[in-house]
């Protein structure tokens, strides 16, 4: 198990380098460097992020890293080949069985708290679809509890004052491109309680920031939801609201490094704030119904707090807000509960 795993590190290790090398030296490195350019990125932070070129074609990372077939076997066992099936689902005998898995796509590696690269994350350079493309599961790379570019940022940073968590690769990179070296990216999943935890490992602050769209908006809520449970003292969790039709990428670019991080510390609500604006959309608090519909969507959320100050002080804000005082409210939550 423990030897698979080391292989399986170094063989990704192998890719990664691969996929760097084709960057440079591809006949097709011309037109992925064109458009790293075009999204403005220096070869420096290329660099950082070990950014590489997956080229055109089927076979390529399969001929330079499997010469037998126990080979190819592992880097299907890493993520990187595909077993061909034939019509019937069967493998079709006596015919070489694999094709890589990225292909023409500019590559991002995923790298763990120790640096090793364990996956990665793959762009086309057009308007093909899917747009990116992710490592599966591996024995060694489990998507839920992976942070992209916490281990730059922990390189960049001796300490984290804080650490933004975005939606996307090109994300992370275009805020470090402007400086802002502590953005992490889940990686094409919603935030959970994993990767709350392993923030919370480094930092004591955390500011979401996903896109000004619909996508990004639901992301914001379920973060708000896997952050309740970790609200502990000397934590904060703030959320930063995007213009519509913006992700990080496209404002950072509009506005440069330093007004971004202005907007990072002045306008991120927290989340005491934005969870009372998100339930209380839509309600009027100058009717019961209202008042009443307020304490079934907010009591049971804030159950989620662990016990402390801050459960106390947002249960006495919702009171406030409501009127109810903390028995009735109480019995909401029993009652909320028992209806799931
Ligand atoms: P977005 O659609 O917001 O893409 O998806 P983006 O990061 O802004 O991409 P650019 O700027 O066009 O390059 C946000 C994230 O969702 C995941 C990726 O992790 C992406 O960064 N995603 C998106 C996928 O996994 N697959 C997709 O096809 C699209
Ligand atoms: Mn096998
Ligand atoms: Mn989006
Ligand atoms: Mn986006
Ligand atoms: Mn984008």
């Amino acid at each position: 198990r423990q030897r698979e795993s080391q292989s399986l590190y170094q063989l990704t290790e192998k890719a990664a380098d691969f996929y760097r090398a084709q960057l440079r030296a591809h006949p097709a490195a011309g037109r992925a460097i064109t458009y790293l350019k075009q999204r403005g990125l220096s070869g420096e932070v290329a660099r950082d992020f070990g950014i590489g070129l997956a080229p055109p074609g089927w076979d390529n990372l399969l001929n330079h890293l499997a010469d037998t077939a126990e080979k190819a076997d592992q880097l299907e066992h890493a993520g990187l080949a595909i077993r061909r099936q034939d019509s019937d689902g069967r493998t079709e005998p006596g015919r070489r069985h694999h094709y890589d898995r990225f292909r023409n796509r500019i590559m991002f590696p995923i790298r763990d708290q120790r640096g090793r690269t364990i996956a990665f994350g793959g762009r086309v350079l057009g308007d093909e679809k899917p747009k990116y493309l992710n490592s599966p599961e591996t024995p060694i790379f489990h998507k839920g509890r992976e942070l992209y570019g916490l281990w730059e940022a922990r390189q960049a940073n001796r300490e984290l004052k804080r650490l933004v968590v975005v939606e996307g690769y090109m994300d992370v990179v275009a805020l470090a491109q402007f400086g802002i070296r502590c953005a992490v990216a889940t990686l094409g999943t919603a935030c959970g309680e994993d990767h709350i935890q392993l923030a919370f490992r480094h930092t004591g602050e955390l500011v979401f920031c996903f896109d000004g769209d619909r996508a990004g908006r639901s992301a914001a809520q379920r973060a708000l939801e896997a952050a309740l449970p970790h609200m502990q003292d000397g934590r904060s969790v703030r959320f930063l609201l995007l213009p519509e039709g913006e992700d990080p990428d496209t404002l950072v670019r509009q506005l440069g490094g330093e007004r971004f991080t202005q907007l990072l510390d002045e306008q991120a609500r927290p989340l005491e704030d934005f969870l009372f604006d998100l339930v209380g959309e839509g309600i009027n608090l100058q009717t019961m119904d209202g008042r009443a519909r307020l304490s079934k969507l907010a009591a049971p959320l804030l159950d989620r707090l662990p016990a402390g100050v801050y459960r106390q002080l947002m249960f006495q804000q919702l009171a406030a807000r409501t009127g109810l005082d903390r028995e009735m409210l109480e019995e909401i939550i029993e009652a909320e509960q028992a209806r799931k």
